[in-house]
């Protein structure tokens, strides 16, 4: 019969396997969340930010990732190049504002180049130092422009014009590497046009940024959503498969939204990516936190900058196609913020469900066991999508994600078999 339990049964191991619920120390430990930005954001490509942010020769655009301040800057021969945003004069940080240009230059630098405002030290669009101030009476020749260089920083523009950047130079793989076939469902629709950002805002939430990842990649949670609901519960929308890809990456696969149904919606065939069936919906979650939603006329991209243990920066992003008039435009970004804008159906609904998980997990709160323990072949109401990413966020912290006290354990044979089995 079902009752209520008490303490020693609230703690006691659910009636799962290890890799179907997660402990929520994983989501509140500041050594924990120490760890992750060393073994994992300063080791993973990260899309930064989408190349019309920085869309003319010499714009710039700057981004911090974990905790490292970046700067990104198009440089006279229209490449991007990323740097560390740090002087290696005495480490200040040398562009302060979130984008610009220096074709003008600055109050104590010249146009075209970056200036440290501390000594007036000057940089290239390529990360080369081309001025010391009093060079030669304070360094005589003890010093050369060539050895205080910025530090560059791997960068590749890659899917529709997103700008990647890792910080680690030994990554040993390209951005295509990197995405294991996870980006492939919407690469036609993406690249066969540039693309432009009409959307920004971004937002700091009270949670840990895996519960944002983790609120994107399953949707068992429609339930908390009545738009999506009255729009999508068809049986092709409960026939979407959920694919795990190498690397910690998921995609969900596409169905028909039936836009008509929630008054003052339509259909947004007629303003639909290239290549993309009428109103179909692909997501895409990539390892560490990183989502890209299409829907029809428009693209969502969410980036996860964790700032600690219960704080996640996250920035949204919208996107269209670059050549829409601006009937066209307009009629995107409606398409955009009737669901995904601060007063949209969809967006806040999802806010509020991850920060009332935050104030659970508080780092003072005892351990919880988080449930990811659904099975449904595959399909958009299993949980395989979350158990795909704590798999892999297991294997990069060498801890267990069920209990972080114990390091991680690859599945055994036979399982990883059955789920190849059921991919396939
Ligand atoms: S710290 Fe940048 S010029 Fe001195
Ligand atoms: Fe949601």
């Amino acid at each position: 019969m079902a009752k209520s339990r008490n303490h020693a049964e609230w703690n006691a191991p659910p009636p799962f396997k290890a890799d179907e619920y997660v402990d929520s120390r994983i989501y509140s430990d500041e050594g924990i969340f120490e760890e992750e930005l060393e073994k994992i954001f300063k080791k993973a490509w990260i899309p930064v930010c989408h190349e019309s942010e920085l869309a003319k020769a010499y714009d710039f655009r700057t981004v911090t990732i974990a905790r490292e301040p970046v700067i990104l800057v198009r440089g006279k021969d229209m490449q991007v190049r990323a740097f560390l945003n740090v002087c290696p004069h005495r480490g200040n940080m040398i562009e302060r504002r979130p984008s610009g240009t220096f074709l003008d230059g600055s109050p104590s630098g010249n146009p075209r180049h970056m200036t440290c405002m501390f000594h007036a030290w000057q940089f290239d669009m390529k990360g080369r130092c081309v001025y010391i101030s009093r060079q030669e009476e304070g360094y005589q020749d003890r010093l050369k422009k060539s050895q205080v260089g910025l530090r560059e920083l791997k960068c590749e523009v890659y899917f529709g014009g997103f700008i990647w950047v890792c910080l680690d130079d030994d990554i040993g793989m390209d951005v295509k590497e990197w995405s294991a076939g996870a980006l492939e469902c919407l690469q036609p629709s993406l690249d066969e046009e540039p693309l432009e950002i009409f959307h920004y805002h971004k937002a700091i939430i009270p949670c840990n940024y895996k519960l944002w990842h983790d609120t994107n990649c399953e949707f068992y949670h429609d339930y908390l959503h009545y738009h999506n609901r009255i729009t999508g519960f068809n049986d092709g929308y409960f026939a979407r498969k959920n694919m795990g890809f190498d690397n910690g990456h998921i995609n969900v696969g596409s169905f028909e939204v039936q836009y008509d149904n929630y008054e003052g919606f339509d259909s947004r065939a007629a303003i639909s990516f290239p290549h993309l069936p009428p109103n179909h919906w692909y997501m895409i979650d990539m390892f560490p936190g990183v989502n890209f939603n299409l829907r029809g006329s428009s693209l969502r991209c969410d980036l996860m900058t964790p700032l600690g243990p219960d704080k996640v920066m996250i920035e949204f992003r919208g996107l269209g196609l670059k050549s829409d008039d601006e009937a066209t435009r307009r009629h995107r970004i409606e398409h955009h913020n009737s669901i995904w804008g601060p007063f949209g159906r969809n967006l806040h609904e999802d806010l509020l469900a991850v920060t009332g998980q935050g104030v659970s997990m508080d780092a003072q709160a005892e351990p919880r066991k988080i449930l990811h323990g659904r099975h449904e072949n595959e399909t958009i109401h299993d949980e395989n999508g979350m158990r795909h990413f704590y798999e892999e966020w297991g294997r990069w912290m060498n801890r267990s994600p069920s209990d972080p006290t114990k390091p991680f354990s690859e599945p055994s044979k036979a399982e990883s078999k059955s789920k190849e089995e059921a991919l396939a």
